[in-house]
């Protein structure tokens, strides 16, 4: 279904983010249809290029970061004509009135923040200083927002003076991503889990955001962040809060969006035994690249790449389930799980103990999404009444056919929602300060001590003291692969 027609200009268009997701998503929305003919996207930034100069780069990030099979040059020549560009210059006057020139009056209009954190309030100043926020404006803000509570707060307070909160959509990419939304319809468009979803039932939830990728050119931004601040507070956090909220009334912004703070709210505080935090070293020769302290071009970096946390959500539905997060960089492979792990049956009726298992519900978010519930059947033959643990396992690949596999990519569906005015799938100013009143005092506290993260082989599950974390309460991780 199309949506309404739209001005979106990408101001940081020429960066990286810009070229490789934003503007290749675009087309991807482009070629299926869903951007009307009246839809344009203006790139801005700050390089002085010409409307021509602009597309042929547009037209080279498509071939780079677009499927081969959807490359169809009539396609492309058609989504390039949607393509204008306007050089501006964020912290002065240079460009602004042409800006506002290119603007149609009777459009949606929205402004998508691809720059540097540092600029996301000047840009709201900007926008409302040179007559551009109308009252249909949307704003769109990438991460990270904030790097603590304080300059969250401040941030929040900036783009307030400018823009209400139904005009501002905070960007956390992993709310785009199909499984993630899935998650909501498997928790509340079936009967079968929710009567079981809580500590009565649940032993423990694992989530795990595995990169095989290291810190590489972003070094540098990276190690004054680390895996707390760039996936911990933003991405695991709200992965955990699709798990643990409460049904929301109605799948509308708000009352999804209440409810997942107040999960947030009831996070306790986590104390250091429950923390590991690692950093990745290549021994030579490391076939994937450097270690982190080469990456990070900081040879006394205490920055982490990796962390596993042991999380308890503190309310009448959690007491007595702990939620253990882990999230790194150069690990075994790239996988991104959730898996939730039910109670023993509460009496076994057979004498065969030896196969048995605990029921998990795996749910994949990337790669080969789909969702796994392993359950216990009786092996097949004469045996007797043996016990073995099978799959019941879900490929969207399989099960949904070609859609399965065309799974747009996160950035694309969110942008359309902003288009739609749907914020649904973004976070509001409350959510992400709530977040960051959990986070700093974690932060604050291994910072008072001066601990220092443990070195873990590039290419393994992570620091040995994170098997422990789990080992030491009867409980292990699932493998990573
Ligand atoms: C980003 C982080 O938000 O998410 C990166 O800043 C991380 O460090 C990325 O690599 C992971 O996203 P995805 O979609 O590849 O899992």
């Amino acid at each position: 279904i199309p949506v309404d027609p739209f001005d979106l200009v990408v101001i940081g268009a020429t960066g990286d983010l810009a070229q490789r997701k934003i503007l290749p998503g675009l087309y991807r929305r482009h070629l299926a249809g869903q951007m009307p003919p009246e839809a344009r996207i203006l790139g801005a930034a700050r390089s002085d290029l010409t409307e021509a100069a602009f597309r042929a780069m547009v037209a080279d990030a498509l071939a780079a970061h677009v499927d081969a099979a959807k490359q169809h040059p009539a396609e492309i020549a058609a989504f390039l004509k949607r393509i204008g560009y306007v050089a501006i210059d964020v912290s002065g006057a240079a460009g602004w009135g042409a800006l506002k020139a290119a603007l149609r009056p009777d459009v949606v209009r929205a402004f998508y923040f691809s720059v540097a954190p540092g600029l996301f309030g000047e840009l709201a100043e900007r926008l409302h200083e040179h007559g551009l926020a109308t009252p249909q404006t949307r704003i769109v803000v990438e991460k990270p927002f904030g790097r603590d509570l304080a300059s969250a707060r401040a941030l929040n307070a900036t783009l307030a003076a400018h823009f209400a909160e139904h005009q501002i959509y905070r960007i956390d990419h992993y709310l785009g991503k199909e499984t993630v939304q899935n998650l909501m319809a498997v928790r509340f468009a079936n009967i079968l889990f929710e009567p079981l979803w809580n500590a009565q039932y649940i032993d423990h939830v694992q989530i795990t955001v595995a990169e095989a990728v290291g810190v590489g050119g972003r070094g540098a931004y990276y190690d004054k962040s680390g895996a707390m601040r760039d996936m911990v507070q933003n991405h695991m956090l709200q992965l955990l809060c699709l798990i643990a909220m409460e049904p929301p009334w109605h799948f509308d912004p708000d009352a999804v969006r209440d409810e997942k703070l107040k999960v947030i709210r009831a996070l306790q505080p986590v104390p250091a035994p429950d923390i590991v935090r690692g950093q990745y070293v290549a021994r030579d020769p490391a076939p994937g690249g450097a270690g982190y302290l080469h990456d990070a071009g900081n040879p006394a970096s205490r920055t982490e790449s990796y962390i596993a946390l042991k999380v308890h959500v503190a309310n009448w539905r959690w007491t007595g389930t702990p939620f253990y997060l882990r999230t790194g960089k150069r690990l075994r492979a790239r996988t991104s799980e959730i898996a939730i792990t039910f109670k023993e049956p509460p009496h076994s009726i057979f004498d065969d103990a030896r196969g048995w298992r605990e029921n998990v519900l795996v749910i994949r978010l990337q790669p080969n999404e789909g969702i796994n519930l392993k359950v216990m059947i009786k092996e097949p033959g004469p045996g007797g009444m043996r016990l073995v643990q099978v799959p019941l396992d879900m490929s969207f690949a399989t099960a949904l056919g070609e859609d399965g596999t065309d799974i747009p990519d996160a950035y694309e569906r969110l942008i359309m929602d902003v288009i739609r005015g749907n914020q649904t799938l973004f976070m509001r100013g409350d959510e992400v300060e709530a977040a960051w009143a959990w986070t700093d005092p974690i932060i604050a506290a291994w910072e008072a001590r001066g601990d220092r993260p443990q070195p873990y082989d590039a290419g393994s599950s992570g620091p040995e003291d994170a098997l422990m974390l789990m080992h030491r309460d009867g409980r292990r991780w699932r493998e990573i692969r």
